[in-house]
């Protein structure tokens, strides 16, 4: 989703707000621009393309001012246009805002805004009512601070802004999107993520919903939408948060598959959080699973783990879903959900609702600090580093690592995991890639794949379908293997494949009559397998693991069929079209 920034103080501020952008450019990166403040006018450069390629362009980190505000933008409303692009000012020229999420009045404000204050719009965005409005209200009652708290009983809707005026004053504000002010020695910043942090800035206060921030040189103060003073506790943001790179890596997709054999040991080691969330699940009679994308599938996978060693049965849905099935939460159950930024306003919708039936909410995340967190009554952190890369990798081996580790604890540890063989097995999957390059090499022009995978397996055909499809563009679907003739078979011809997700367990058996299916409709048969089988055009080997981890170390080679396919196909991992990886809009 967008990203916003603001940085003040006592240097030229726009070349270390390119730099923080270009860190947050997973959150959205059609287009970007940055503002700066000058006596007389803010001043905006701004293009269409990634923030590197637009800034060598036209220099945006070239502005000279000591407060600026910044953004990437992933376009919800407007097409993806330079007029279109973040910075937008007033008519004025005097108050610049960056926004990220959605005015839903955006339409009744700008005709308002036309017919009785003579507003010419320049962009077809919802966020230049903002800037307008501002400054109206700041024009009647010279005071940033009503400016603010005018405007903001205007605007309906979900959103994040910040407002740089012209005499150097800027201000922060938080309505159900993320908002953190990061606080240095000589300079205080504003950002939608820690991630944009630069270096010299660890120290952070989390904005809470319905306040606003003024920052005024180096001095703030944060205030609630009714004016009130607001208390802010400070803490300090771990340095991994601050620094991340590619290192090495030409992706951060591919490094952050590479992290895996080191993520997924330390995978919800919070032993108090842990145990309280085993206690919830156990005691309660209905426990539903949420999440979106990947984070869904983690909740399908819920399901069949939690039913299979603990006999506990759980409902999933998709957290998009959930408003048109709310009727049927059970009132005083538990709303398990899962989502990797903690940030998805469909998750955090979901959460809304179920608070309305009384749902006790507990998580699963990977960022502390996220709105999630502070939604639920217990969280369990993923712990495996900031995710860049918009598919998720990392974070899913992550999570279902920790769904392991409820199951073990709700059925007295019956599972008894080493995640030590775990971590083994994924080393030895990385240290030779060359087959699955081969493969991405021979099938990069195909245009439809499906993948198979029964029991459990299934919502892992699902994320690796999910993973090709993402930064492949290739048409993938994820199908349970039994459903293959109900429908999908009638797809099959000889241009087509079909990976087929088959472990030597109580799956092996039903696959075999799937792959036979497929074999006499001509079509390719890739089997992820710790066993050879004749009828595989391409066998992708995994190690031999004890029967239950299989979900665990199969989505491996998937994730990277998907990402060698992409470089195949010439298409950057990282910043798929049209995605974004935390998606804050509904
Ligand atoms: C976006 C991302 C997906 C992710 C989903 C849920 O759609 O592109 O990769 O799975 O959001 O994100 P969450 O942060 O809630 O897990």
């Amino acid at each position: 989703m967008c990203s916003i920034l603001g940085l003040s103080g006592d240097y030229d501020v726009a070349s270390a707000i390119v730099d923080s952008l270009q860190k947050m450019e997973y959150r959205g990166y059609d287009s970007v621009g940055v503002a700066v403040n000058n006596d007389s006018e803010i001043l905006v450069k701004k293009g269409v393309g990634k923030v590197k390629v637009v800034n060598d362009s036209i220099h945006m980190d070239k502005l000279t001012g000591n407060v600026g505000i910044g953004h990437t933008r992933w376009a919800t409303h407007g097409g993806v246009t330079t007029e279109n692009a973040h910075p937008h000012t007033c008519n004025t020229g005097s108050i610049g805002v960056v926004h990220n999420g959605i005015i839903e009045n955006y339409v009744e404000l700008r005709k308002d805004l036309e017919k009785n204050h003579n507003v010419v719009f320049k962009s077809s965005t919802d966020t230049e009512v903002i800037p307008n409005l501002l400054q109206i209200y700041f024009e009647k009652s010279h005071d940033v601070k009503k400016a603010i708290m005018d405007t903001v009983q205007k605007l309906k809707g979900h959103y994040a802004f910040v407002a740089l005026f012209k005499d150097g004053q800027m201000v922060g504000v938080r309505n159900h999107e993320p908002l953190v002010l990061g606080i240095g020695r000589n300079d205080l910043l504003l950002t939608s993520d820690v991630v944009g942090l630069p270096e010299n800035i660890s120290s952070v206060s989390y904005i809470e919903d319905k306040q606003f921030v003024i920052i005024n040189k180096n001095k703030y103060r944060i205030y609630d939408f009714e004016g009130n003073v607001a208390q802010s506790s400070i803490k300090t943001i771990p340095k991994s948060y601050q620094n991340v790179s590619k290192g090495l890596y030409e992706h951060f997709t591919i490094k952050e598959i590479f992290e895996q054999p080191k993520t997924i040991l330390v995978a919800g080691e919070e032993k108090n959080n842990l145990e309280k969330i085993v206690e919830f699940i156990r005691d309660s009679d209905y426990v539903y699973v949420t999440g979106s994308g990947t984070s869904y599938h983690i909740a399908v996978i819920a399901k069949y783990l939690f039913s299979r060693f603990a006999g506990k049965k759980v409902e999933h849905v998709m957290a998009s879903e959930m408003k048109y099935s709310s009727q049927y939460i059970i009132p005083n159950s538990t709303l398990f959900a899962i989502s990797q930024s903690g940030e998805s306003a469909d998750i955090l919708e979901s959460v809304a609702i179920g608070k309305t039936k009384n749902a006790k909410i507990l998580s699963m995340i990977n960022s502390k600090n996220s709105s999630l967190a502070r939604e639920s009554l217990y969280s369990i952190g993923l712990n495996c580093g900031p995710e860049i890369g918009v598919a998720a990798t990392k974070s899913f081996t992550s999570q279902m690592a920790i769904l392991y580790k409820i199951a073990d604890k709700l059925c007295d540890d019956c599972l008894g995991i080493n995640f030590n063989t775990v971590s083994d097995a994924y080393e030895k999957m990385l240290s030779n890639t060359s087959k699955i390059r081969e493969l991405a090499k021979s099938i990069k022009h195909i245009q439809n794949i499906f993948v198979i995978g029964r029991g459990i397996h299934y919502p892992i055909a699902k994320e690796g379908a999910l993973k090709i499809k993402e930064i492949t563009y290739i048409h993938a679907e994820g199908i349970a293997g039994g459903e293959l003739k109900h429908g999908p078979l009638a797809l099959m011809d000889s241009s087509t494949y079909v990976i087929v997700i088959n472990p030597d367990d109580d799956s092996y058996v039903d696959n075999a009559s799937s792959i036979h299916e497929i074999k006499s409709r001509n079509a390719k048969v890739i089997g992820i397998s710790n066993k050879p089988d004749a009828n595989y055009d391409y066998w992708i080997e995994i190690p031999t693991i004890r029967t239950d981890l299989y979900p665990l170390i199969e989505i491996i080679p998937l994730q990277l069929i998907a990402y060698y396919l992409a470089l195949e196909r010439g298409i950057d991992p990282d910043y798929p079209k049209n995605l974004a990886k935390s998606v804050t809009v509904k």
